[in-house]
């Protein structure tokens, strides 16, 4: 898709531009913004399908803000080596401040979330939370990290998308939109019951069955051609709690508030 120059490109330093996806100018979008050293990588997959028709539609907007344009000198430097020593680059705190300071600037309201292997693991009930918000502005980190003493700062929420080490975190923000634009209304329109989802109640999903009614010999389970919708939300319930028991029993036990 096209840049969409906007007012809010003047506010970047010279020769860095804030780019927008979609049709996303209006204010009751769910507002979208990624600080990036890739923003070519965006709208990638969130541009196809449900969540692609969903931006051009202008149900929730998109900006990438270019991190490399916030690097300092004549290359732009972004990261420097550990201090104390060690392997690798760290992303450097004034980059990413700057970076972040011009994100606030249009998107005042939105929390903004550091993707990092050691934040909060991500859950469907924090996407319901953000979702609820006025959108997510996500910080995609690259080499070992970014300085400690920017997520202090800048008050970042470190949210984890699994316990596993990605390249960088532009994946990891694709992931947390993609959950939560789900809960935009009228993003999946009737294409899918929230309620009856997985992790939705605290359960894992019903085994799910369609035609043909037999394949390769295996049979769909009578219940679901029965007719008898109270019996057919038994049997889903009941196998719900058996998956979950089975699978996941840690879903099972009373949360700490
Ligand atoms: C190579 S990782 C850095 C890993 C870091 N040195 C550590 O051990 O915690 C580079 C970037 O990828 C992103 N990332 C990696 N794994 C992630 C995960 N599980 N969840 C969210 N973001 C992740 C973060 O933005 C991170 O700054």
């Amino acid at each position: 898709m096209a840049h969409v120059p906007t007012s809010e490109d003047q506010a970047l330093p010279s020769g860095a531009s804030l780019r927008r996806e979609g049709a996303g100018s209006q204010c009751t979008a769910w507002r979208v913004t990624v600080l990036t050293l890739f923003p070519e990588m965006f709208p990638g997959p969130l541009g196809r399908s449900l969540t692609g028709q969903a931006l051009t539609a202008g149900l929730w907007s998109l900006d990438t803000v270019p991190i490399r344009a916030f690097g300092i000198g004549r290359h732009r430097a972004v990261d420097d080596s550990p201090a104390g020593g060690g392997a690798g680059m760290v992303m450097r705190p004034d980059v990413i401040a700057a970076a972040v300071d011009q994100a606030r600037t249009t998107s005042a309201d939105a929390p903004v979330i550091y993707l990092s292997p050691r934040g909060a693991p991500f859950t469907q009930s924090m996407a319901s939370e953000f979702a609820r918000g006025p959108g997510l502005t996500l910080l995609a980190g690259r080499f070992e990290g970014i300085d400690e003493r920017v997520i202090t700062a800048r008050n970042l929420i470190e949210v984890s998308i699994g316990d596993y080490v990605l390249s960088g975190g532009e994946l990891a923000a694709m992931v947390v939109v993609d959950a939560c634009l789900r809960l935009i209304p009228g993003v999946l329109g009737a294409a899918a019951s929230l309620e009856e989802e997985s992790f939705e109640g605290g359960l894992l999903e019903y085994p799910q069955f369609t035609k043909p009614r037999t394949w390769e010999g295996l049979p769909t389970p009578d219940v679901l051609q029965s007719g008898d919708h109270a019996k057919i939300a038994t049997w889903r319930r009941a196998e719900s709690v058996r998956l979950t028991t089975e699978r996941r029993p840690d879903l099972l036990k009373p949360r700490k508030r």
